[in-house]
């Protein structure tokens, strides 16, 4: 019953979708033919969740009708078959980002994912922890080095680990234009930096961060590389071998899969050196009243019962992004961030964050409109169909760097067409005449 579709980095076309195809993808996804406000809806907000295709929805119910059960417990039938569509899954998902199956951890979400590193690196830190976790541990005069972009899911966690353990936590700084200086991350990644955890496409700006020549700085240093795909994973052709990252986390409500689930990267040699995050049933080797020995990787780290249905609807979720095509899905997005861009800039009054037209860039746009709050644009938007997201986006330091609170964000996704992001521009451009701003 395996449902290894082929390797999305192994797609390589790069014909952008079309208005036509878009239009035949979006039969797939129910919830695209609601009304809002008395207009068709308009869902420009998938950078913070995506929506879900039939196959998804029924992955799932199929799963509940057919397999529910308890996986790696059971001996009857229909535990054998979960833990088979579990594992499948994991082959699946696994492969849709360049890793072996045993190198992937289902985890809640790529927050989830983020904690579960740090935690783990905590523990190895502290008096007592396996020899092996060693190069884990972190103390007084290390440096965690992230950059003023992050998600704060990639930053508390580390600002925590950096206050339990005696680290300082440093940061690249952006520039104005959003981009990251990479003169000052050579001048901050250095001999004392035992961690660089960056984000690979930004949730505000839309940037897309040049990870090979941070993993070049982080390797010269001798540092562990976390790599963010939460933005990039949906939207790109991912594979975390070329890129050289040591970690890297996702979320699968924001690449068409269920929302409590999420998967974590790990290099096979560093997961199975790393002592565990949660603890419990379903993680162990043996254990007695004093002590318990642990699962090797990925079951060291998937401590209870998991998110089994969820994982086989994620993994149909990456068969239905491997099957149109990764790369064709980035250049479409592509397009639709050029005229979002574009549209947004010729609007008076509209600030644009991060790379100008013409940059590269994902599918999205945060935008500040003068005189207006972001959660007026919000709500003026909505009132015609159109669903956005409003407020810092959980990047405070990054919207404080660019001299704002708020902002408002269209992120568009496979299932957007031209005529989504003409609606969307034509109701921003009615935003400062409404508010006589
Ligand atoms: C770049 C980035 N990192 C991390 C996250 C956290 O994702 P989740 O809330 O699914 O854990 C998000 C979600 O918006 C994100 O955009």
């Amino acid at each position: 019953m395996s449902m290894v579709a082929t390797p999305a980095h192994l797609l390589r076309s790069a014909t952008a979708l079309g208005n036509e195809e878009v239009m035949r993808i979006r039969n797939d996804f129910p919830i695209l033919n609601r009304s809002v406000n008395g207009h068709p809806l308009i869902y420009l907000d998938s950078g913070a969740t995506s929506q879900n295709p039939l196959s998804v929805l029924e992955a799932e119910q199929e799963f509940y009708e057919q397999r529910n059960s308890a996986v790696h417990r059971g001996a009857h039938y229909l535990a054998v078959e979960a833990t088979e569509a579990f594992e499948d899954a994991r082959e699946t998902v696994a492969a849709f980002i360049g890793a072996d199956q045993d190198e992937l951890v289902w985890t809640s979400n790529a927050t989830e994912g983020l904690n579960l590193i740090s935690y783990s690196f905590l523990n190895a830190s502290l008096p007592g922890a396996p020899a092996e976790s060693a190069r884990f541990a972190l103390a007084a005069g290390d440096e965690i080095v992230v950059t003023e972009m992050e998600h704060h899911a990639n930053l508390i966690p580390w600002q925590q680990l950096a206050e339990r353990t005696g680290a300082t936590l440093k940061f690249i700084p952006v520039d104005d234009a959003g981009a990251l200086d990479l003169d000052a991350a050579a001048r901050l990644i250095g001999g004392r930096t035992r961690v660089l955890a960056f984000t690979h496409a930004s949730n505000v700006l839309g940037s897309i961060n040049p990870v090979s020549a941070l993993v070049s700085l982080a390797r010269a240093a001798g540092a562990l590389v976390v790599l963010d795909a939460c933005q990039s994973a949906p939207h790109l052709a991912l594979d975390v071998k070329d890129l050289d990252v040591d970690f890297a986390v996702f979320s699968g409500h924001k690449m068409l899969g269920p929302t409590g689930i999420g998967g974590l990267y790990g290099r096979s040699e560093l997961l199975n050196a790393m002592p565990p995050f949660l603890t419990g049933g379903s993680m162990i080797t043996t254990v007695t009243m004093e002590r318990a020995a642990f699962l090797p990787s990925p079951q060291r780290f998937e401590a209870g019962t998991q998110k089994i249905s969820q994982a086989v609807a994620l993994a149909a979720a990456a068969n239905y992004l491997s099957e149109t095509g990764l790369s064709r899905i980035h250049a479409w997005e592509s397009e639709l961030g050029r005229r979002l861009v574009e549209g947004l800039e010729a609007i008076p009054g509209v600030r644009v964050l991060g790379p100008a037209a013409g940059r590269e860039r994902i599918g999205l746009a945060a935008f500040d409109v003068a005189g207006v709050h972001a959660h007026d644009v919000g709500q003026f938007l909505d009132s015609r169909g159109i669903a956005v997201r409003v407020g810092h986006h959980c990047a405070q330091p990054l919207h404080r760097r660019l001299g704002l609170t708020a902002s408002t964000r269209a992120s568009t996704y496979l299932y957007n067409t031209t005529d989504d992001v003409d609606a969307f521009l034509d109701a921003v451009a009615g935003v400062r005449g409404y508010f006589q701003a």
